[in-house]
């Protein structure tokens, strides 16, 4: 099979890095068409550069890294530092990078590589607020039934929130932005707190990434070693969940993952349930079904993957 043509959206964040570096470090599974950043764990001039930091760090300096929207749609900008540190990329100590941010918006290469390339042939894996995507369904409309699908980290239900006490980061910082995705009618995968929870990068697992001695090996565990410390301290929890990873990891082993194809919909207009998912995981209502909300995954089987791909890097 042919490896899947995708562009990776993202607001790196130390866990959107070793999603990008198991990408990057899989070109039978995965042929990466670029690079797209948006406003998020921290801001666009940060999420851009860290996205570039993260190609040399993994030798992969010719794919093409644009920035995107740098506020959500409607809202005031709310950023991670205290869960990513001040730069984003906290933890390991690297060089700012040389390759080039491209000129084109991020918004305008999705809407070009949508029209380009046959349709329902890239998928769009997003990591962060759904702010570029949403843009790019509002601005072009006519591209989305060309999406081969949309897997994203995302949500909570059974998990609850983690920036509230009903909502997880990516969909509470763009709530509208959540909601045109969830309506556009695309195929979408979420990876929602309730599986991401269950990756946790426990000490052993932190070891075998800096055990392969390599550059991009040792600075996962150098990331991994910073923003477990959110964490443990809320959850209590044996290290930290490597949120993002699980949705390129997805793209190449989809037996890891368990799930149901259920109704998802985002709560825009209340304050206190802000950006929740109220997922129909129980079927309680006759609303369609409109995502794959995955609930489980084989811990072991994504570690020794994640391992074996970067140690290639
Ligand atoms: O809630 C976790 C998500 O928010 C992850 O994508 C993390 O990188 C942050 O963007
Ligand atoms: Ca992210």
């Amino acid at each position: 099979m042919p490896p899947r043509k995708i562009i990776i959206d993202t607001d790196p964040g130390q866990d959107d890095a070793v999603a990008i570096l198991l990408a990057l470090s899989s070109p039978e599974d995965m042929d990466v068409l670029g690079i797209t950043a948006v406003a998020g764990n921290v801001p666009l001039e940060l999420t851009q550069k860290n996205a570039r930091i993260v190609c040399e760090l993994a030798g992969k300096t010719d794919v093409p890294v644009f920035a995107g929207c740098d506020r959500p749609l409607g809202r005031q900008l709310v950023t991670a530092e205290h869960v990513h540190g001040k730069t984003g990329l906290d933890g390991p100590s690297l060089p700012d990078p040389t390759m080039p941010l491209q000129d084109q918006h991020a918004v305008d290469f999705v809407i070009e590589t949508l029209r380009r390339e046959d349709a329902e042939t890239v998928t769009l894996c997003v990591l962060g607020p759904l702010t570029n995507i949403a843009t790019v369904f509002e601005k072009a409309p006519d591209v989305i039934e060309r999406v081969q699908q949309i897997v994203l980290m995302g949500g909570a239900y059974f998990e609850v929130g983690n920036i509230t006490p009903t909502a997880e980061f990516n969909i509470y910082v763009d709530p509208e932005a959540a909601e045109i995705t969830f309506k556009s009618g695309v195929d979408i995968v979420v990876m929602p707190l309730d599986v991401t929870h269950k990756a946790l990068v426990t000490q052993p697992r932190n070891d075998a990434f800096r055990d392969l001695g390599t550059p991009s090996g040792i600075a996962v565990a150098q990331m991994t070693d910073f923003f477990e410390r959110f964490d443990k301290e809320k959850y209590g929890s044996n290290g930290a969940p490597l949120h993002d990873p699980c949705v390129t990891a997805y793209l190449i082993a989809p037996e890891l993952f368990s799930g149901r194809r259920i109704n998802v919909e985002i709560e825009t207009r209340s304050d206190l349930t802000r950006g929740m998912t109220v997922a129909d995981w129980w079927g309680v209502t006759d609303r369609p079904a409109n995502a794959t909300f995955i609930g489980d995954l084989d811990a072991d089987g994504f570690f020794a993957l994640l391992v074996e791909r970067i140690g290639r890097l």
